[in-house]
């Protein structure tokens, strides 16, 4: 008699709802209230990440809520969360020590333009915890660094103790190849650098607007003004790329909770070229 066939399986589908389970491998305190979770998958590797892309992070028991990648996408086996404490799964989060296990799905949403961008200047523009999204364009723009003409960042923040990152940032200041500028709300202490808003560091940068790509991450009032500016510098709208955050639940399109227009944030964003998004920002002002 002839054997009966095999079963046909079919392959396991991957729940985009459905978390892995992974555990806190190192944690940082980077400034009041922020801290930095490197994370290792329980099982399995992690999928690659683009700059700019966020996970949604679980703390059994408390919630979910995105976070974005802030760690070098060379280095996809680290995965590297910057957590600002605000509410009850961001404290959660913050709060979880070595050997705690998080949950973990994604990487979601759209990247910063670091490809695109080749060939031409590149203005980062961060405020506040804005310099964690961007960190890891930071490190596509630096590794291959002939690729781009003339690099600056541009970072403002409350006061220094606010500054995120901050022997890096000395590190960078140290390079040739980058122009750091970095602005405090508040100097205290022996401060050397500037005072003022992240804005005015824009007349310092050197870069040709004509062929200048211009990345921006912030609180939105700051986005605004830092656009407003970059516009006024002579950067085309199409050449200025922003992050935009929502509530999110499901993450991948389907709950709406996100909606800005007709963009689902989620899946559309976070990260928006400035002209398509302009006239959403500009009703959300009335
Ligand atoms: C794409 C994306 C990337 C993000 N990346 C990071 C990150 O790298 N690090 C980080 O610390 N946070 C990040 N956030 C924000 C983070 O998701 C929220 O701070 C978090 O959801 C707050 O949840 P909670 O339960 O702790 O506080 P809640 O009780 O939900 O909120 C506390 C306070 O924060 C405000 N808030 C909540 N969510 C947001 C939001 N998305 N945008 C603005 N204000 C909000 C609420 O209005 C409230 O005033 C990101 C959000 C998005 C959408
Ligand atoms: S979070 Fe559900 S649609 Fe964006």
């Amino acid at each position: 008699m002839a054997a009966p066939p095999e079963p046909v399986l079919a392959a396991p589908l991957v729940d985009p709802m459905l978390p892995r389970v992974g555990r806190v491998r190192a944690r940082r305190r980077d400034a009041p209230l922020v801290f930095t979770l490197e994370i290792e998958p329980a099982e399995g590797s992690l999928p690659p990440f683009a700059p700019g892309q966020f996970n949604m992070l679980t703390v059994f028991g408390v919630g979910e809520v995105p976070i974005s990648l802030s760690g070098d996408p060379a280095r996809p086996g680290r995965l590297i969360h910057t957590v600002r404490a605000v509410g009850p799964v961001s404290t959660a989060l913050s709060r979880l020590d070595r050997g705690d296990p998080v949950g973990l799905r994604g990487p979601f949403g759209t990247g910063w333009p670091v490809e695109q961008a080749a060939g031409s200047d590149v203005v980062v523009v961060a405020g506040g915890l804005g310099l964690a999204p961007l960190r890891p364009a930071l490190y596509q723009l630096l590794a291959p660094r002939r690729r781009y003409g003339r690099i600056a960042l541009l970072y403002g923040t409350r006061s220094p103790a606010d500054i995120l990152f901050a022997r890096e940032i000395d590190a960078w200041r140290r390079r040739k190849d980058i122009e750091v500028h970095v602005t405090v709300d508040h100097a205290t202490g022996d401060w050397p650098h500037q005072v003022g808003v992240v804005t005015s560091l824009i007349s310092r940068a050197r870069f040709d607007p004509a062929r200048t790509t211009a990345l921006v991450c912030g609180p939105e009032v700051m986005m605004r003004f830092a656009i407003g500016t970059l516009q006024g510098a002579g950067v085309a709208s199409t050449q200025i790329y922003l992050s935009l955050e929502r509530n999110m639940k499901c993450a991948i399109g389907l709950c709406g909770h996100c909606q800005m227009g007709a963009a689902f944030i989620c899946r559309d964003g976070p990260v928006f070229r400035h002209d398509r998004v302009r006239d959403m920002l500009a009703l959300r002002e009335i």
